[in-house]
């Protein structure tokens, strides 16, 4: 953990979020790639994001859907590969036990690891979708299908009219699935406190959600070990570090409380 840009100790910097987040009665947490990045996941735009090798557009853009479904099928099929065989870390069951805690904490994630329904957490809000679905690219109106290994046997997949199909995840330029972004709002207008983990803080509208927490006056915490644009905002106590190694340290320490 290095310096605070308070100028407090590190230890003093815990201190005080623990104290925080003991008193508080309705928090929320905000997740973002990084929260899972100790559990063997890529970034997109940390050290092994994948917009470092590859560009945004081609992957995940409906254009570069269209252009190659073939290539961006396989990207998904990789990344669901790696997902299927990690399991949530420290900081993970942190979070339960804050859970267990409280009585309940929702979770707005940027994620489709999965990995906070597979940790335990139960109320996690998804708003880049899910890898879980497939739809039609034309829209024309057969049901999400699961993706499944089969789904992968001659790509890229297709809807029973002839169509590409598409996961269900959030591509760029595409709007967000409205009953998750009301949520999200709902909460972010609603709650005592966020808890923001692992996000870069560059892709609307989920960077805009603490925003909406300071300007209510509650405390937003950031955790990230580089600093974010959240990081020099009035109101934000900002932790520089691993995921896995503070939540854990928080947590403990609103249990001792
Ligand atoms: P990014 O890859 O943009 O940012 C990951 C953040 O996690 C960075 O700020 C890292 O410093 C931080 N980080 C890395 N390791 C960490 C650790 N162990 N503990 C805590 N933080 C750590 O990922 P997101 O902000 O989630 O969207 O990206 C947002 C969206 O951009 C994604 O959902 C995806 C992407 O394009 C779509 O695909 C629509
Ligand atoms: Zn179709």
């Amino acid at each position: 953990m290095s310096k605070t840009m308070t100028g407090l100790s590190p230890e003093k910097l815990i201190d005080e979020t623990i104290e925080m987040l003991a008193e508080a009665k309705m928090p929320v947490i905000s997740t973002g790639a990084g929260m899972s990045s100790e559990s063997g996941v890529r970034t997109f735009r940390g050290e092994d994001g994948y917009w470092r090798e590859h560009r945004a557009e081609d992957l995940a853009s409906p254009e570069g859907l269209r252009k190659d479904p073939e290539l961006v099928w396989k990207w998904y099929g990789e990344r669901l590969k790696a997902y299927e065989d990690i399991q949530p870390h420290a900081g993970y069951h942190a979070l339960v036990q804050l859970q267990e805690r409280i009585g309940k904490l929702p979770v707005v994630t940027q994620n489709v690891d999965g990995l906070l329904q597979k940790a335990g957490l139960i109320d996690v809000i998804e708003l880049h979708g899910s890898l879980r679905t497939a739809s039609c690219m034309n829209r024309c109106g057969s049901p999400p299908i699961p993706i499944t290994e089969e789904l992968f046997e001659s790509l890229p997949p297709r809807c029973s009219c002839g169509s590409i199909l598409r996961p269900d995840v959030v591509l760029f330029g595409e709007q967000l699935p409205e009953q998750a972004l009301r949520r999200a709002f709902d909460l972010a207008e609603s709650c005592d406190l966020m808890l923001v983990v692992g996000t870069s803080m560059l892709v609307y509208p989920a960077s805009s959600l603490p925003l909406f927490v300071l300007r209510r006056g509650k405390p937003v915490i950031e955790i990230n070990p580089e600093e974010t644009p959240l990081t020099s905002l009035a109101g934000v106590t900002s932790i520089h570090g691993a995921a896995g190694q503070i939540l854990p340290l928080l947590v403990e320490g609103v249990s001792f409380r």
